[in-house]
C-alpha cells in the first residue's frame, strides 16, 4: 500500500514527524519535488543519545535502516547542498550509499549561477520579492523548462557534462553582468562538475524503471512532498510561490508513477497557520499573540532561521487543500500550541471588497485585501502537550478538532501534540480502512 503526504497550508506543518514516524512502515521513501528549500528535523539516536538533524534533500528513511530512499525527477539538486548532507549523516553514523539512497537520473540540477541569479532577481524585484530561501530553486527550474537544465544523468558522462556546463556557465554569466550581479568562475564550476560526477554518479540511476518494477514486486512507496498546496506554482499564492508542483499531481510527475500508484493521500495542517517570505496571509496576527504563537510553536524556518508569520488557522485553505488533492485524511499538528488560549478563532470564510466568499481567490491582490470572516471557540487552557489517546484530550480541545475536521472536509489520522513520536494520537481504525496497518514504535 502506497501513501503520499502533503503540506496543505504554505509549509512547516511538520511533514518532517508524521514521515518520520510513517517511514519504517514503507520499503522505499520518495522526494518528488521541491530541493534544499526544503528542510525537515530528524532525531538520530547514536551511542544512546538523541541528536537534532536537519535534513534538506535527502527522504528521512534514510535514518531507518532497511528503508531505500530516492530522489525523484521532479526534485533539483544541489550537488554542494547533497554532498553537504551526506557527509553529515556519515558523519552521524548513518549510512548512505549507493543501495539505499538512489538519484533520478532525470532531476535537474541547481548550479552556482542558479543561486547568483536568485538573489539577483530577488534583489531586483524590490518591494514584490517573493522571500525565496535564495537556493535557486526559481532559476533551476526555469532552465528545466526552458530544456537546457543539466540533469543528475549528465553526471555520468563528464566530457559531455563539462560541454553542457561551459555553454550553461556563459549564458548565465551574461545575465548575471546584465543584472550588476559577478560573474560565476566558470573553471571552477569545470572543476566542480568533475568532483561531483564522480562522487554522486554512483547513486545515479533510472529511479522511474526502479519504482515502478519494485512496486510491481509489492514494495510499498512512500511519497514525501516538501512544501505545501498554497505554494504551489499553479494552485498556490502565485506569484509568491516556489516554482514545483507540491500538490499531489506533482508525485506522479516527480516520481513517473501513474496516478493509481499514489494510493492514500494524507495531508499534513496545523492547528494554526504560518507562512514564510512574502505574499498574502489573510488571517496572520500582526500583534503579540502572533508572536506568542511564534515563541511557543519556535516558528522559525529550518531552512534558513527566518522568523515565521503566524495566524488562525484558516478553513477556506484547508477545504482548498483537502479538495486539489484529494485527501483521504488529515495530520494535524502542534495543538499543543494553542493550550495557553482563551479565545480561537477559526476563519470560515473571507469578505473580499465587501463580497463573502468560501474560496481561494485564483489572484494574490485579492487575496491580500481578503478580510476573514472568523467563528470563535473557547480554549480548553490545559496542557494537551504529549496525549496520546483522543479520550485524554480536554473536551474543548475534542470540540475544536471536531470543528476543524468538519469545516476542512476530511477527518483526522493523526493528531500530534508534541514533537516524540509517542506524541501522538493516531486513528488506527481509519488508517486500517485505507488498508494501512502501521506499526508505530
Ligand atoms: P523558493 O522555493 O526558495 O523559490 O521560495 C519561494 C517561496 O516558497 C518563499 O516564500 C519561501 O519562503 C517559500 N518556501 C520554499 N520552501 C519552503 C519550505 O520548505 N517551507 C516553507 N516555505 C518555503
Amino acid at each position: 500500500m502506497n501513501l503520499a503526504i502533503i503540506g496543505t497550508q504554505w509549509g512547516d506543518e511538520g511533514k518532517g514527524k508524521i514521515v518520520d514516524l510513517l517511514a519504517p512502515n514503507f520499503d522505499i521513501v520518495v522526494r518528488y519535488q521541491g530541493g534544499h528549500n526544503a528542510g525537515h528535523t530528524v532525531i538520530i539516536r547514536k551511542d544512546g543519545v538523541d541528536q537534532k538533524f536537519v535534513l534538506h534533500l535527502i527522504p528521512s528513511g534514510i535514518t531507518h535502516p532497511g528503508s531505500t530512499c530516492v530522489i525523484g525527477n521532479g526534485v533539483v539538486i544541489d550537488p554542494r547542498a547533497l554532498l553537504e548532507e551526506i557527509a553529515e549523516l556519515r558523519k552521524k553514523g548513518i549510512a548512505v550509499t549507493p543501495q539505499n539512497l538512489l538519484i533520478s537520473n532525470r532531476a535537474h540540477l541547481i548550479l552556482p549561477y542558479h543561486v547568483a541569479l536568485d538573489r539577483r532577481v530577488e534583489s531586483h524585484r524590490g518591494s514584490n520579492a517573493v522571500g525565496t530561501t535564495m537556493r535557486g530553486i526559481g532559476p533551476a527550474y526555469e532552465d528545466k523548462m526552458a530544456r537546457r537544465g543539466l540533469r543528475a544523468g549528465d553526471l555520468t558522462d563528464v566530457p559531455s557534462l563539462l560541454e553542457k556546463l561551459s555553454v550553461n556557465a556563459r549564458q548565465a554569466n551574461s545575465l548575471l553582468t546584465h543584472l550588476g550581479g559577478d560573474p560565476i568562475d566558470e573553471n571552477q564550476l569545470l572543476a566542480d562538475g568533475k568532483q561531483w560526477a564522480e562522487l554522486l554518479a554512483p547513486h545515479i540511476t533510472d529511479t522511474t524503471y526502479y519504482l515502478n518494477d519494485e512496486s510491481r514486486k509489492g514494495r510499498s512507496l512512500l511519497l514525501e512532498g516538501a512544501q505545501a498546496t498554497m505554494l504551489d506554482i499553479d494552485h498556490g499564492t502565485y506569484p509568491f510561490v516556489t516554482s514545483s508542483n507540491s500538490t499531489i499531481g506533482g508525485a506522479c510527475t516527480g516520481a513517473g508513477i501513474p496516478p493509481a500508484k499514489v494510493g492514500t493521500t494524507i495531508g499534513v495542517i496545523k492547528a494554526y497557520t504560518t507562512r514564510v517570505g512574502s505574499g498574502p496571509f489573510p488571517t496572520e496576527l500582526h500583534d503579540k499573540l502572533g508572536e506568542d504563537i511564534r515563541a511557543k510553536g519556535n516558528e522559525y524556518g529550518a531552512s534558513t532561521g527566518r522568523p515565521r508569520r503566524c495566524g488562525w488557522f484558516d478553513a477556506v485553505i484547508a477545504r482548498y487543500a483537502v479538495m486539489v488533492n484529494g485527501l483521504d485524511a488529515l495530520a494535524l499538528t502542534k495543538l499543543d500550541v494553542l493550550d495557553d488560549l482563551a479565545q480561537i478563532n477559526i476563519c470560515v470564510g473571507y469578505r473580499i471588497n465587501g463580497v463573502e466568499t468560501a474560496q481561494v481567490p485564483f489572484d494574490a491582490a485579492a487575496m491580500e485585501v481578503a478580510e476573514p470572516i472568523y467563528e470563535t471557540m473557547p480554549g480548553w487552557q490545559q496542557p494537551t502537550m504529549g496525549i496520546s489517546n483522543f479520550a485524554e484530550l480536554p473536551e474543548k480541545a475534542q470540540t475544536y478538532l471536531a470543528r476543524l475536521s468538519e469545516l476542512s472536509g476530511a477527518p483526522f489520522a493523526f493528531i500530534s501534540t508534541g514533537p516524540e513520536r509517542n506524541e501522538t494520537i493516531i486513528d488506527t481504525a481509519l488508517l486500517a480502512k485505507h488498508g494501512l496497518e502501521l506499526k508505530i514504535n
